[in-house]
């Protein structure tokens, strides 16, 4: 490529907030948000969603999409989202989002697919392949095990090796294989005590072993030593950081950076930008929105109240009237088509309640307005669907859950469509006639729902999250929040239905207005066929799983998803389905050897409807090694996360000291920032969490401060004030950074 050293170097940051630089004859990159739509910010950009973007489709969250367990769609809807990202000028689309949901306490699970690494790496790969094929790059994040929000930039995710390659890397391998992505980017958190944007497995894994031909681009000031994540193999960093170019040449001048570990990175910039990203010619349908939705939902529970009777019918509940169709944070887009159920329904409304707190004035009205309806569609939301923000709990608002418990003792049949991104609490459902989970189903989702409600449209939705009985039930819970500079993955691959905990919904659970039966089980050495028959007379889609369980000696948590397929059929309509394996099938990572293996032995093969309803059985006998070892996490140590603390705990401040450990800042002006800052925000709990532990290179970051601007805030935070105040000022350019 052109260029000379300088110019290269000028390449591995951004040029701004979206764009890589111009440089070295190379043409400049533009990024955008996000999973479920185009979020394009022309005026100022942030990482949050808190800045405005241009209008655009609201499609479902990942963790809605997942719940169709259909890769064409998810394929047709990467497609759409990508033909509208390369309207707007957009190269590549930061999406999809495949880290696993380890916990449903993770603010963020809404923006993943899956609890499942198959599921998650299949579904993830169908949308990838989707947005390229209609021209627009596609970017894998965040690599890897970032899986919770509270210290996102700061915390360490320590894991074993085993759980590690099994659970947490699988999906990006899957999509990597089989969607050859543009990008992948790596997450803001530690892995095993390192930063993932300096981390080995970039160049071990991701290109070594799945031979990734993409570039790396960093989470948004996901780097913390931009000529060590050059030295590993992360290429682009984002966005535009002034202390860059100044550390790269102080290290390249020093020798501990090669021009060669320079030149690789430029160079797959370069082939990045001036990639010829081929388009599909293909329609995207009008009532896309619409039309994916409806396979999103899912129905939960139906004790003969769904579809809708003839009899009079209203509908209770703000999220009636105002729709919750997606997250917030990053993912958010600006969606101008959204409708109200209530606006789409021929049904008297009533709010019933506002917000969190309850009312009493609403609930009256509420209840006066069910007296002589013998349906009450009640719709419920779930809240803390936030990037940057963990919940505490999983439970539903308790002024939610009141109403509806008033509602039953009218005595009629009460349906309830809940929204949400996550696993919830549902205990308070043993009166429901009807559970519709709808999920962030975007901005079809309304028109949605209500077909579904009137039996226009049949239920086809899958779960694909376990919802627990109870979250201290899930193993990873007692680990999930345990520091904020660290979480012990304890509880090695127990995660979700691998746990074997009680579920009150499980894993690949859905209902149907209709029935399927399987029969006619047949294995082969390529796979598994089987005949489904929807043996009810209405139309519908089942999404038919496959489950492989090990050997014993494979020391596998329990039997792994390792197929799927949706099927449609019309009532009385039976279709022979076949499922084949893949290198996925029966592998098993020993971690001894540092290798894949299979383990030798039976190996039970399951049908199944969902991860508890097993249909059809059979084995197969595979010859392979002796066995693996139980992941081993007794022994997990987590890497400290360095904070330059004396004997009375006062904090001398560096690049890398978190906001709230300021507050014990040597200065008293460190003090008050930290102070100030976050009680500006204390409301606002997306911007309050990715802020608490934002550690300050973030300045020179997000706010293009200049190095030696931000060594003098550093005096000035520990103490001396004046000296900072004198340098910040002062034209000084012998400075490390500049
Ligand atoms: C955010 C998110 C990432 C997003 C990026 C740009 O912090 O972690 O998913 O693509 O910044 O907005």
């Amino acid at each position: 490529m052109n260029g000379n050293t300088d110019e290269k170097i000028e390449l591995l940051t951004g040029k701004d907030f979206w764009h890589s630089a111009n440089s070295a004859g190379t043409e400049s990159i533009r990024f955008s948000d996000g999973p479920s739509g185009v979020r394009l910010q022309y005026g100022k950009g942030d990482h949050l969603g808190l800045n405005g973007s241009a209008p655009s489709t609201c499609f479902p969250s990942h963790s809605a999409l997942a719940a169709s367990w259909n890769k064409k769609l998810c394929e047709d809807v990467g497609f759409a989202i990508g033909a509208e990202a390369k309207r707007a000028g957009v190269d590549i689309l930061l999406a999809p989002d495949l880290n696993i949901k380890r916990s449903p306490l993770c603010g963020r699970n809404f923006e993943y697919f899956s609890e499942d690494a198959f599921l998650n790496g299949m579904l993830g790969a169908s949308y990838a392949n989707g947005v390229q094929s209609a021209g627009t790059g596609a970017c894998l994040k965040h690599f890897a095990a970032n899986n919770r929000e509270r210290g996102r930039m700061v915390c360490d995710s320590v894991v074993d090796e085993r759980t590690l390659r099994e659970i947490y890397l699988t999906a990006f391998e899957i999509a990597v294989k089989r969607a050859n992505p543009a990008a992948v980017m790596t997450a803001y958190n530690r892995l095993n005590g390192a930063y993932c944007s300096e981390s080995p497995l970039i160049s071990e894994v991701l290109r070594g072993e799945w031979g990734f031909g993409g570039i790396t681009v960093s989470d948004w000031g996901g780097v913390a030593d931009r000529a060590k994540a050059c030295a590993c193999g992360l290429d682009l960093e984002m966005p535009f950081c002034r202390l860059s170019a100044g550390e790269v040449k102080c290290l390249l001048k020093s020798g501990a950076l090669s021009e060669s570990d320079i030149d690789a990175c430029a160079d797959r910039i370069s082939k990045a930008a001036n990639a010829e990203r081929k388009t599909v010619n293909k329609e995207v349908r009008a009532d896309i929105a619409k039309k994916c939705a409806e396979e999103c939902v899912v129905l939960l529970k139906n004790e003969g109240a769904l579809p809708l009777s003839q009899d009079q019918t209203v509908i209770i509940g703000e999220y009636a009237a105002k729709p919750l169709m997606q997250g917030g944070g990053s993912s958010r887009v600006n969606s101008k088509n959204a409708k109200a159920l209530k606006d789409v329904l021929p049904f008297e409304f009533s709010a019933g309640y506002n917000g969190a707190k309850r009312n009493c004035r609403l609930e009256r009205r509420a209840l006066k307005l069910c007296a002589h309806a013998e349906n009450i569609i009640y719709c419920m939301g779930a809240e803390g669907d936030f990037e940057g923000y963990d919940r505490s709990n999983i439970n539903m608002p308790e002024n939610q859950t009141a109403l509806l418990e008033k509602l039953f003792s009218l005595k009629k049949r009460v349906i309830v469509v809940l929204f949400g991104g996550c696993a919830v609490d549902t205990s308070w459902d043993k009166n429901v006639g009807a559970l519709l989970y709808a999920g962030l189903s975007g901005e079809g989702a309304a028109e949605a729902v209500a077909d579904i409600l009137r039996g226009k449209v049949n239920p086809s939705g899958k779960l694909a999250e376990t919802f627990p009985e109870n979250v201290q039930d899930v193993p990873s819970t007692k680990y999930f929040n345990q520091n904020p500079y660290f979480t012990v993955y304890g509880e090695g691959m127990r995660v979700g239905y691998l746990s074997g905990l009680k579920a009150k919904y499980p894993f690949g659970f859905g209902l149907s207005y209709t029935r399927f039966e399987y029969s006619g089980l047949r294995i082969s050495e390529r796979g598994v066929s089987f005949t489904v028959t929807n043996a009810g007379g209405l139309y519908g889609g089942e999404a038919v799983q496959l489950y492989i369980e090990y050997p014993e000696s494979a020391n596998a948590p329990a039997a792994f998803l390792k197929g799927f397929e949706k099927v449609f059929l019309n009532g009385g309509e039976s279709r022979r389905v076949e499922i084949l394996f893949d290198e996925f099938s029966f592998r098993s990572y020993d971690a001894q050897s540092n290798r894949w293996v299979c383990v030798g032995g039976e190996y039970k093969i399951h049908i199944a409807s969902s991860s508890t309803d097993i249909r059809l059985s059979g084995s197969l006998y595979m010859d392979g090694v002796r066995g693996v070892c139980e992941p081993r996490t007794e022994d997990l140590k987590p890497e400290p996360y360095k904070i330059n603390r004396d004997e009375k705990g006062r904090v001398t401040a560096d690049i890398h000291t978190p906001l709230c450990e300021l507050k014990n800042a040597c200065g008293a002006f460190g003090r008050l920032f930290a102070k100030l800052s976050l009680f500006a925000v204390r409301n606002k709990p997306t911007v309050y969490g990715s802020m608490e532990y934002l550690p300050m290179r973030t300045l020179a970051q997000f706010g293009k401060m200049s190095g030696k601007t931000l060594d003098g805030l550093l005096l000035m935070f520990n103490g001396k004030f004046f000296k900072g105040l004198f340098k910040m000022l002062k034209k000084d350019r012998n400075n490390r950074y500049d």
